[in-house]
């Protein structure tokens, strides 16, 4: 530890620093980054599982023991032995939410009974994809998607996502909202509940299942939209008699700057025991970020080091299109060194290897001087960063490691 809580509020028992060397998962994160070179993510499997454990004891104490379900969401990373090691851990199915997540999935171990699906703008040909797993459960987010599949499967059961018309996202960041008070493409709005519940019937369709998803990131003071979130999406509920699941999305964020509240899950528990605890309701949740963005480190090489004007510029060999995140939805994956030294810790601007201006990926990074350091680790690197890399500039090589 340095000290400093400023700069020292990322560490915790499985990532800190010991006799000044960087320690990960039980690994001295230097030797990492030259064993396996850069740029590289390396995945925490035991934390991962940790996560998912704090969800699931957090679901229990809210009341929901035996009567809740969790569905990793992959988009958050589908790193092959990641979702194969998910799969041996148990506790938790899978939110998929195109028909190649869902092959992906099933080919890491899933059955389609395991996952839940929630797609937007799905075409005839995706539907005739999904049509082949068998006990998969679909999530229509559109009247297009309840004829569509309900053509395809009349008498089955089906869930409709919603649009409660109210959002919620870490520090009100509106580019993380699903919801609110611009209309978005994302579930069946109240207006149109009534329609929806007519040609599910047209079908023979029983809607079991309500769904929202309604943002990204929330963290412990943002539980008061959560609440508000759930209150409108049971408005929905009291509408449709044959509901008997309720699944709330996912959303749940973890810290990003020193400022940040870590999301406290008893009281998120509390809230979902408010809403659910003495309803006869099966409750699910489908969160991605919370279970594998802290379990994720991002190695990154120096490439150099220079000050123009009067700004200190360090340069690595990767950028932001293999980890989006801080350029896209302005979330920063903080920089640290793999070791410490005695050297004056120095406002330092990150930047990429690619040649556009939002290529940065941390303003003002206390750094130390850089001279002796070939490596850079960020962290919060697990979720939304290989699974949504492009090859941008050509420039879309990184490598990928589930540490056990
Ligand atoms: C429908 C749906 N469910 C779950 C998630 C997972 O969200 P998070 O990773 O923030 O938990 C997303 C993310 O976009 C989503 O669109």
């Amino acid at each position: 530890m340095t000290g400093d809580s400023q700069l020292d509020w990322w560490q915790r028992p499985d990532l800190f620093y010991q006799n000044k060397k960087l320690i990960f998962a039980g690994h001295n994160v230097n030797k990492l980054a030259y064993q396996f070179g850069t740029p590289s993510f390396v995945y925490s499997s035991a934390r991962i599982e940790a996560n998912l454990k704090r969800i699931r004891q957090a679901l229990d104490d809210a009341g929901l023991a035996g009567r809740s379900s969790i569905f990793y969401a992959m988009k958050a990373n589908r790193f092959a032995p990641l979702l194969r090691f998910l799969k041996q851990t148990g506790g938790c199915g899978i939110d998929a939410c195109s028909p190649n997540e869902v092959k992906h999935a099933v080919s890491c171990g899933f059955q389609p009974s395991e996952i839940s699906f929630t797609a937007t703008s799905l075409s005839k040909n995706d539907f005739a994809m999904l049509d082949r797993y068998h006990g998969l459960f679909m999530d229509c987010d559109t009247l297009h998607a309840i004829r569509s599949w309900g053509e395809l499967n009349p008498g089955s059961e089906i869930g409709i996502r919603i649009n409660p018309a109210a959002g919620i996202g870490r520090a009100c960041n509106d580019r993380l909202q699903y919801a609110g008070c611009t209309t978005t493409k994302f579930g069946i709005y109240r207006e149109q509940f009534e329609q929806a519940l007519e040609l599910a019937a047209e079908f023979d369709l029983t809607v079991s299942k309500i769904h929202f998803h309604t943002g990204c990131g929330y963290l412990t003071p943002e539980l008061d939209q959560l609440d508000h979130v759930i209150s409108e999406g049971m408005k929905f509920v009291a509408d449709a008699p044959d509901v008997k699941r309720v699944n709330i999305g996912g959303g749940l964020g973890v810290p990003h700057l020193p400022e940040d509240q870590a999301l406290d899950l008893a009281q998120w528990s509390a809230v979902l025991n408010r809403h659910f605890g003495k309803r006869d309701l099966h409750i699910e949740v489908e969160p991605g970020d919370y279970i594998v963005k802290d379990a994720g480190l991002l190695l990154l090489a120096k490439t150099y080091v220079e000050t123009k004007r009067d700004t200190l510029f360090v340069g690595v060999d990767a950028g932001f299109n293999i980890a989006p995140e801080p350029a896209y939805y302005g979330l920063p994956f903080q920089p640290v060194t793999l070791f410490l030294d005695d050297s004056p810790l120095r406002p330092t601007h990150v930047v990429g290897n690619i040649n556009e201006a939002l290529d940065v990926w941390y303003e003002n990074a206390p750094l130390p001087d850089l001279d002796q350091h070939d490596y850079l680790a960020l962290i919060n690197a697990g979720a939304y960063s290989s699974s949504m890399a492009s090859n941008h500039c050509m420039r879309g090589e990184f490598s990928e490691f589930l540490l056990p």
